[in-house]
C-alpha cells in the first residue's frame, strides 16, 4: 500500500460509496482548488482510501496563521484498521506542513473521533448535527515546524 497525490475524480467512487450511501454531493467545492490536494492510499493501481486537504479557516481557531481542513476521509471496509486511513492522514499532516499549515481542522463524524484521536487530533468542539449524515464533533491537531521536516 502506497500514498500517492491523486486528481479529485479519483476520489469520487469512495466518496459515493462510503461517505454518501444514500446519494447526495461527491463533487464538493474547492476540490479542484489549486491549492486543494487529494491523497489516494494504492494497491496496485486501485484505490482503497482517499481524504482531500485544503486551506480553510478553522472555525474553532479563527487567530490561527494557516489553518488546513481535512475532509471526505474514506477508506474500502475490506482494508479497515490495516493502516490505510493513518498513512494517508500522516503523509497530509507532513504535506500541509510543508505548506506552512499550523492547524488541521476536520467535521469527525462521531463514530470516527476515535480515529482521529489516534492520529493527535482534540476534541474541541460537543455534538452537532449534519443533516442527511448524522452527529460530528469539531476536532483539530496543532502542526509544529517539526511535523513538515519528518521523512516518510
Ligand atoms: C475512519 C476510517 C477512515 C479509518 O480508516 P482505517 O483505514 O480503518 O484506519 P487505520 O487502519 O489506519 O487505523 C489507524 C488506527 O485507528 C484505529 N481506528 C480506525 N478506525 C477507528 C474508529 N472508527 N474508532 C476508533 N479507532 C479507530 C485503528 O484501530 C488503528 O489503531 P492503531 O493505531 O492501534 O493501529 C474508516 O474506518 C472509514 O472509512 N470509515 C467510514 C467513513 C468515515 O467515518 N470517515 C470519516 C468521516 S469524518
Amino acid at each position: 500500500m502506497r500514498v500517492d497525490e491523486v486528481p479529485a475524480e479519483a476520489t469520487y467512487a469512495l466518496r459515493g460509496a462510503v461517505l454518501r450511501p444514500d446519494g447526495g454531493d461527491i463533487v464538493w467545492p474547492g476540490d479542484e482548488d489549486p491549492t486543494t490536494f487529494h491523497l489516494g492510499a494504492m494497491i496496485d493501481d486501485r484505490v482503497v482510501g482517499v481524504v482531500r486537504f485544503s486551506p480553510v479557516p478553522c472555525p474553532w481557531r479563527p487567530l490561527a496563521r494557516a489553518a488546513w481542513q481535512l475532509r471526505g476521509m474514506a477508506t474500502e471496509v475490506a482494508v479497515r484498521g490495516s493502516g490505510a486511513g493513518r498513512a494517508m492522514v500522516e503523509d497530509g499532516l507532513r504535506r500541509v506542513a510543508e505548506r506552512g499549515g499550523d492547524v488541521v481542522w476536520c467535521d469527525a463524524r462521531v463514530s470516527a473521533v476515535g480515529f482521529y484521536e489516534r492520529m493527535g487530533f482534540e476534541v474541541v468542539t460537543g455534538e452537532y448535527d449534519k443533516p442527511g449524515i448524522g452527529p460530528h464533533r469539531g476536532m483539530l491537531r496543532d502542526l509544529t515546524p517539526a511535523d513538515g521536516s519528518r521523512s516518510g
